[in-house]
């Protein structure tokens, strides 16, 4: 009899314990539904700046390195689709896609700091004449930019002293970001194809 009566208290104080924890289960659920939608039954809307914490536009400049290494056991850059060209006077044949995750680093020598990584790829668009369809995200990897990328998409004439690449977006510490990027060959090696290219890069973000 005892033992029946002490199963059926812990019984129910289980059924006590199981509605409060899902009852607050269920409220803090209605409040994070309430908000991330905010206003209900709304498609688009005004918003604040201020309240988002967007203040004041800045502009940073970065300076680093980019290895394009397609040559040896551990090529960063990859062809992934040859040109269906076979006689072309380009160093690149029209429709060649190199797929690439390059390293970025803070001198020209490969071996210095990785401040972060730049993944895209790059393809020859140009019937006439060297010029590359470029679309990366670099990866940032230092401090307070540590996880924040930048998009980029531009053209790129390889051969030219200096290019200019347009900033689309970012995330991170560049949401809203827009601006160039300057890009100078700092070594190219016409037998194994392996560049570095010096960035800078101009960009206004929050
Ligand atoms: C290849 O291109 C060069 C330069 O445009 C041209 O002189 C040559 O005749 C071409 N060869 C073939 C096989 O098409
Ligand atoms: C950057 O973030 C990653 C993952 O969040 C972390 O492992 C790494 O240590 C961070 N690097 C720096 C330099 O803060």
């Amino acid at each position: 009899m005892a033992e029946v009566a002490s199963v059926h208290i812990l019984s129910s104080t289980f059924i006590v314990f199981s509605l409060l924890f899902s009852s607050c289960f269920l409220a803090s659920e209605a409040v994070s539904k309430a908000g991330d939608e905010e206003t209900h039954d709304v498609f688009g809307r005004t918003l604040d700046p201020n309240q988002m914490g967007l203040k004041k536009e800045k502009l940073s400049h970065f300076r680093f390195f980019w290895h394009d290494i397609v040559s040896g056991k551990n090529p960063s850059s990859i062809e992934v689709i040859r040109s269906p060209i076979k006689n072309s006077s380009l160093l690149l044949g029209f429709g060649l896609v190199h797929m690439f995750d390059n390293r970025l680093t803070i001198s020209g020598d490969i071996n210095s700091k990785l401040v972060g990584r730049a993944q895209g790829f790059y393809a020859q668009a140009d019937m006439d004449e060297l010029a590359l369809l470029v679309a990366q995200n670099f990866l940032f990897l230092e401090g307070k930019y540590n996880g924040s990328t930048i998009t980029v998409l531009g053209r790129n004439q390889i051969l030219n002293t200096v290019r200019e690449l347009p900033i689309v977006g970012g995330s991170g510490a560049f949401r809203f970001a827009r601006g160039y990027i300057q890009a100078r060959t700092y070594s190219f090696d016409l037998n194994t194809l392996d560049a570095t290219v010096e960035y800078n890069v101009y960009v206004l973000h929050y």
